[in-house]
């Protein structure tokens, strides 16, 4: 079995002319939480777009070099875009559920991915229960699965947005400032929840907050520039950084 999740060589990315990611080669650490820190604009939301290929979809994007995610080239011509989706989820810095139930938010990547597939609706029960215990929403939500998605409070909101990753069985969720629209108490308990999903799920989380990097994640990233100047435990990042340029930011001398 191999310890990484991820793992890329030599990856490039451009934007037009513009290179946004330069030669980045890395390893996550399978069911940990990595996270990604630096400068506005460094790359960060670009390569944690990498890994579900979405930045395909924002026109004149070229990339170059390798990534593996479970031992598997996402480049290769037989991938399937799908599969590559459901095993890699993606939560945002604003939540996203759709402006429908909360049940149907959950049940709905069930329904686009299995095709013809009939879901007995004790199956789509049985998941959508699941799913909400599996973020801690299940007491609060119960008794309201049938409300609009969208009038729930900005942390419920965020939850239920992992929560329906969930019934897809994702490898990876990426997560993308995931805290940011949030106070200082649902900040904590969503960083609660990641810790309980890390383990099972590969965690991979981009946040301009060094103290949240520094309480929820094993490994950091130190992006600056489109380069990766430092990738080691957290620990090591935040006391005793290799690169100058990790120390500056760290202590705030930017960014
Ligand atoms: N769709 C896009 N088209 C062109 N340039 C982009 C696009 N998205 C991001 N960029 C540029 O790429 C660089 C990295 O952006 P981004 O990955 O969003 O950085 P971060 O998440 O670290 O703030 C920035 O200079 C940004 O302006
Ligand atoms: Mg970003």
């Amino acid at each position: 079995m191999n310890e990484y999740s991820i793992q890329t060589r030599n990856l490039n990315l451009w934007y037009g002319d513009f290179q946004a990611l330069k030669n980045i080669s890395t390893d996550i650490l399978k069911g940990k939480i990595t996270s990604l820190i630096g400068p506005s604009g460094c790359g960060k939301t670009t390569l944690l777009r990498c890994f579900n290929r979405v930045n395909e979809r924002y026109g004149n994007v070229r990339t170059t070099g390798e990534i593996k995610i479970l031992d598997k080239n996402i480049y290769d011509s037989d991938i399937s875009l799908i599969e590559l989706r459901k095993a890699v989820g993606m939560v945002f810095q604003r939540p996203n559920p759709l402006p429908i139930s909360v049940y149907e938010n959950i049940v709905f990547g069930l329904r686009i991915h299995s095709g013809e597939r009939n879901w007995q609706k004790s199956e789509l029960d049985e998941a959508v229960e699941s799913a909400l215990k599996g973020v801690s929403l299940w007491n609060d939500l119960k008794d309201k699965l049938q409300a609009k998605a969208t009038s729930l409070l900005l942390e419920q909101q965020q939850k239920l947005c992992i929560a329906r990753l969930l019934p897809l069985k994702p490898q990876v969720i990426l997560m993308d400032e995931p805290c940011s629209a949030l106070d200082a108490d649902a900040t904590k308990r969503v960083e609660d929840l990641m810790r309980e999903l890390a383990g099972e799920y590969t965690i991979l989380i981009v946040t301009h907050n060094m103290m949240q990097a520094r309480r929820v994640s094993e490994e950091c990233l130190f992006m600056m520039l489109g380069e990766l100047v430092e990738h080691a435990p957290t620990e090591t990042i935040f006391s005793s950084p290799k690169d100058s340029r990790t120390a500056d930011y760290i202590e705030g001398r930017y960014g």
